[in-house]
This record gives structure tokens, sequence and C-alpha cells, in this order.
């Protein structure tokens, strides 16, 4: 067979918090993602250092308004449909459906909001394909419960997925449990609603509140079955293969030691259980988390139908030395001397796409679903307002290139690619605006000004013409 399958899926990708904007509109209730400011103390903000439950005013939050996706919807998938997307990956705001997180009932303004979402990709030939979890947590759970360290979270957690499941089983059938499980362990209170107290230890509260999401994973795919047989759910992992720096046994060694810590997530979701290595690891560390007795069983009996992954990037480690680091997707690394880097200093790697894929693909013989990939880079319109991304068609272009490859030549089981992200939202990383990566702009500044116009992009029309050849035209 050459080239894409012909029910190969083209898409792209956003989150509800980095897009919608609205916070305080529809009876939604304040999450985590929200109270995440941009600027210095963003960092120390995100990876639970630095507990900020509240917005202040000295502060600017850049997922209160973020795109005003929230107003904006009809006209952004009508935009996306005229691009010909076939599928529209988003995600669900928990907190415009439980705005605390514990109540009973869900809210029926966030779910008719989600309807109307769901209509108009209809309308415009669009499937959604919906993530349960992009990082967020209700800002009441983590202030009653402590977010996901209590195992109360799982109850909380498939109340909502029950609610997701029931409502929309005639628009939705393909789900991702938690998005970018793994970055638990990177940015702990962004990806889970954990704030470290003093003296506690800090992999302990990580592997354990991974182990609830784990379990509520597996129990939210057993939901999804028995609600619609038709369901298919995956799991979602920040991937990007670690290199050992050099052929020394010792810095292979580490990259093992890196990409098992990566995998264990998956390892689990996929395959069913705690991988041995893990078992030893955390045991040796004292972390192993706590586990009910039926844990095991669940775990094993509800595992994921396909694997998902964002790759941005691979990464790079030696055992020893001072060598340069490099930025990546929350995680740094040693500067890979072979590779050039983005504006952000995120190295840029198609091949190790190609690596990734296969990778991930032994490890788990599962069809895998490519959810997020994209250049984030500052776009500056011209004089006549156009703004031609070369740099970002460049990027993509070698990237599905590696991808192609990735299907036909070695036979990765591959269902579909939702770039990051096809309209300009604000960054999860940096909390920055200017850090684009659409092909529709959004005219919006740094400051906040901007009439929030939405105007298309040179990548625009050059992805149209990719999905309207199944990626043969590059
Ligand atoms: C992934 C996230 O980590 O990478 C997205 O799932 C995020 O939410 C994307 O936006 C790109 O990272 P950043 O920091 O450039 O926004």
């Amino acid at each position: 067979m050459a080239g894409f399958p012909k029910n190969f899926l083209w898409g792209g990708a956003s989150a509800a918090n980095q897009c919608e904007g609205g916070i305080f509109e529809g009876g939604r209730g304040l999450a985590n993602v929200d109270v995440c400011p941009s600027g210095a103390d963003r960092g120390a903000v995100i990876t639970g250092y630095r507990k900020m439950l509240q917005m202040d005013e000295g502060h600017h939050y850049p997922a209160a308004e973020a795109v005003d996706f929230y107003h904006r919807f009809r006209e952004d998938i009508r935009l996306l449909g005229g691009m010909g997307l076939q599928v529209y990956r988003m995600s669900i705001a928990w907190t415009r459906i439980f705005p605390k997180g514990d109540e009973e009932e869900p809210n029926e303004e966030g779910l008719r909001f989600y309807e109307e979402v769901f209509r108009e990709c209809r309308k415009n030939g669009i499937r959604p394909l919906v993530t349960i979890c992009h990082f967020d947590c209700p800002v009441y759970l983590i202030e009653k419960y402590g977010g996901w360290r209590n195992r109360k979270m799982i109850g909380f957690y498939l109340r909502l997925c029950r609610t997701l499941f029931e409502r929309y089983k005639d628009y939705v059938t393909h789900w991702l449990t938690f998005n970018e499980i793994n970055m638990i362990l990177h940015a702990p209170f962004m990806g889970a609603g954990l704030c470290f107290e003093e003296g506690e230890d800090e992999e302990a509260v990580k592997y354990q509140a991974a182990h609830h999401e784990l379990v509520a994973s597996a129990l939210a795919t057993k939901l999804a079955h028995e609600i619609n047989p038709a369901n298919q759910i995956g799991c979602m992992f920040a991937a990007g293969s670690a290199y050992p720096y050099s052929c020394r046994p010792e810095d292979v060694w580490e990259a093992l030691l890196m990409n098992q810590e990566n995998y264990f997530f998956v390892d689990v979701q996929s395959r069913g259980y705690y991988p041995s290595y893990a078992v030893k690891r955390l045991e040796k560390r004292g972390v192993f988390p706590q586990m009910e007795p039926e844990d095991v069983e669940i775990l094993k009996k509800h595992t994921v139908d396909f694997v998902s992954f964002s790759y941005y990037n691979s990464r790079c480690i030696a055992a020893s030395g001072d060598q340069e680091t490099a930025e990546g997707n929350l995680f740094q690394s040693a500067k890979n001397p072979y590779l050039q880097f983005s504006e952000w200093g995120w190295p840029i790697d198609p091949l190790g796409f190609r690596i990734t894929l296969n990778e991930v693909y032994d490890r788990y013989q599962k069809p895998l679903f490519v959810v997020e990939n994209g250049l984030g880079a500052t776009d500056r319109p011209d004089g006549d307002g156009r703004i031609e991304d070369d740099y970002r068609i460049s990027y993509l272009r070698e990237h599905i290139r590696a991808m192609k490859a990735a299907v036909e030549e070695d036979g990765v089981d591959l269902m579909g690619y939702t770039s990051w992200a096809p309209i300009d939202l604000i960054s999860a990383g940096t909390g920055e605006m200017k850090k684009r990566y659409g092909f529709i702009y959004v005219d919006k500044q740094e400051d906040g000004s901007g009439t929030l116009e939405r105007i298309k992009k040179k990548s625009f029309h050059w992805y149209q013409r990719v999905i309207e050849t199944n990626g043969e035209e590059l």
C-alpha cells in the first residue's frame, strides 16, 4: 500500500483552557489551569512549588479570555471545516460540567455548550476526538481533597465521564482519558492539581496521584465500552524518544531509563500492569503507591483501544558531563549537536518522529494516533496583513513526510494526525500568546490588545491541500 490509508484522519487539536476563555460564564467553576499566570511566576505555579489557587491583581491569567472560542466557536469550526479538517481534537472544561467537581448533578448550561460545539462540527463534516481531561482539575477539588493525590478523585472523574458518555453518545465515539498523563511528573500542578507541602516526599505524591489517574483511566475505559460498544478509548502521553548523547554504554543506559520513565504510564494503560522496572525502582525509592486489592484486576481488564501521543521533539541525555541543555515540551535535556532548534529552543527532529512512531508501535502493537505536533513561532503579518509562515509549513512538511515513511515503509498502524493547533491559542508551557501554532491567526497580542479577528495564514491553504490529497501533496 502506498501512502496513507484511505480512512486516515487528518485534523487539528486544541484544549479548552487554551482557547475557550469565558471562564466566568455559563455557570463554570474555577480550575487549576485558570490560575496559572503568564510571566515569571508561571514555572513555580505549574510545578506546584508556589501555591496559587485564586487570581490576584498582580498577575495576568491568559486562560480567562484565551482566544474567545467560547463565543466564537461557530466561526472557528466553520473555518476548520473550510480547511477540510476531518477530525477536531478538543477537550471538555471539567468545571463547565461540574463547577466544583463533587456535585451530584451536572451543570446543564455547560453540557449544552459542548452539544452546540459537536453539532457545529457535524454540520461542517468534522468528527470530534474528545480529551476528557486536558490538564484541568477544579480548584474546589484541590482545596478540599488535594487534587489527584486523593483517591476520591477517581469517583468525581468517573461521574464526569458517565455524564459525557451518556449525553454525547450520538456525537462522540473517540475519547482520550487524560492529556499527556506523564506530565504529572513535570508540571504536577497544571497536570493534576498537586501543590506540595513543606517536607513532603514529592515523588511519592506524584506516583500516588498517577496511580489514581491510571485506575480512573481504566475505569473510564470500562464505562465507555459499557455505555456505547462503539466507543474507542485512547491513552495520551508526551512522547519523543530519548537518545544517548554518545555510544558510551553509560549514556545508552541513561537514555533507556529516561524512556522507561516516560513509557511507564502507557505500559500500564496499554499492557495492563505495572512494568517490573517500575515496581523495582518505585519500591527501592520507597514511593510505590498505595493500591486497593481490586486495582490490579481493573488495570489488567480495561486497557486502551489505541495509543495516542504528542510529538514535538526528541530528547538527548548523557550520564555525566556539562553538556549545554536544550528546552523541549516541558522537559529539558542535553542539547543535541546535530539538530536545529525552534525560536523557543525546542529541537526540530522529523526523523525522531519516525523513530518515536516505530518505538511506540513496537512496544504496544496497538493502533496509534498522533494527536499533537506543530511549531510554536512568532508570526508577523506583513503590510497587507498576510502571514507567510513558510517556517511552519516546512516543519510540518518534514514531520508528515517522516510519518508517511513510518506508515508506508515501516508498517506502523496509524489512525490519524491532528496538528497542534489549527487556530492560534495560548501556550501551555509559558502562557504566551505570541507563541503561535495555528493555520489561522488570531489578532490578539501579548499585552491582551487586538480585535480577536481570525486570519488565514499561508499554511492554511497548504494544509488544506495536504488533506485533499491524503498527504500526497506536501
Ligand atoms: C503539549 C500540551 O504539552 O504541548 C499542549 O498538550 C501544549 O497543551 C503543547 O500547548 C505545546 O506546548 P506549549 O508550551 O508550546 O504550549
